[in-house]
């Protein structure tokens, strides 16, 4: 029986991995890491500075200077930057969800968080959570690649976008996704070996359900 469970989620935008893993979070005392967030954080910061996406040079000399650090806020990890955690409101306002996808496309963009993104594991053990679980894109296939559970959650887009529509939030789905499953550098893919869960006709506590099995299987 593992001591510590790391597991990973990824699927593409409004999939519905950030209230399953939050609901995942609780019921499993995991510590919760959106790395969504992360790159959101990171665009917030680069366009504070002034900076677009295509300035790939600029880009590349402002991120060494951006130290990061970690708030956890009961069971989840918020990212702060040189001591500031970016608030929700603007890490999920239209301007950072139009450019996200494109600063996240910059290799080193990525690179700047690798370490940081394996790092949440101690974070986490540090504050005594029973495991983390880590959503993204690239996370059961480039950070923890041999994650515990490593699980892809899809939905059809239709019923993406649908979901933002009545959280009244401004988000071109589709685009994003193409975005991300077309870059380079680690795009959305289903890594071989995950379990891809279908949530279209699912309700969130469904799925909750259906992971939480597995999870509870896994601790024994
Ligand atoms: O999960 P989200 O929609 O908040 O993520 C915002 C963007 O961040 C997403 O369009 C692509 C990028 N992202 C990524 O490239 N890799 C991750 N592991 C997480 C997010």
């Amino acid at each position: 029986m593992p001591s510590f469970l790391i597991v990973a989620i990824d699927g593409g935008a409004a999939s519905g991995k950030s209230s399953t893993s939050r609901a995942l979070g609780e019921r499993f005392n995991f510590l919760h890491v959106d790395t969504g967030s992360y790159y959101r954080a990171i665009t917030a910061e680069l366009l504070r500075r002034g900076l677009r996406t295509d300035q790939l040079d600029a880009v590349k000399t402002a991120l060494p200077d951006l130290i990061f650090g970690t708030r956890v806020e009961g069971r989840a990890a918020r990212m702060e930057i040189g001591g500031r955690v970016v608030p929700e409101p603007e890490i999920r306002g239209p301007g950072v969800t139009a450019a996200v996808s494109h600063f996240a496309a910059i290799p080193e963009v990525r690179a700047a968080l690798l370490a940081y993104q394996r790092g949440q594991a101690e974070v986490a053990r540090a504050h005594g959570f029973r495991g983390m679980v880590m959503e993204g894109r690239d996370i059961g296939s480039v950070i923890f690649p041999n994650a515990d559970l490593r699980f892809f959650l899809h939905a059809d887009v239709e019923a993406r976008a649908r979901r933002r529509e009545l959280e009244g939030r401004a988000d071109a789905v589709a685009e994003r996704d193409r975005l991300d499953a077309t870059r380079k550098t680690s795009p959305l893919v289903l890594a071989s070996g995950a379990i891809d869960i279908d949530s279209t006709y699912l309700n969130l506590e469904q799925v909750v359900d259906k992971l939480s099995a597995l999870i509870a299987e896994k601790l024994g």
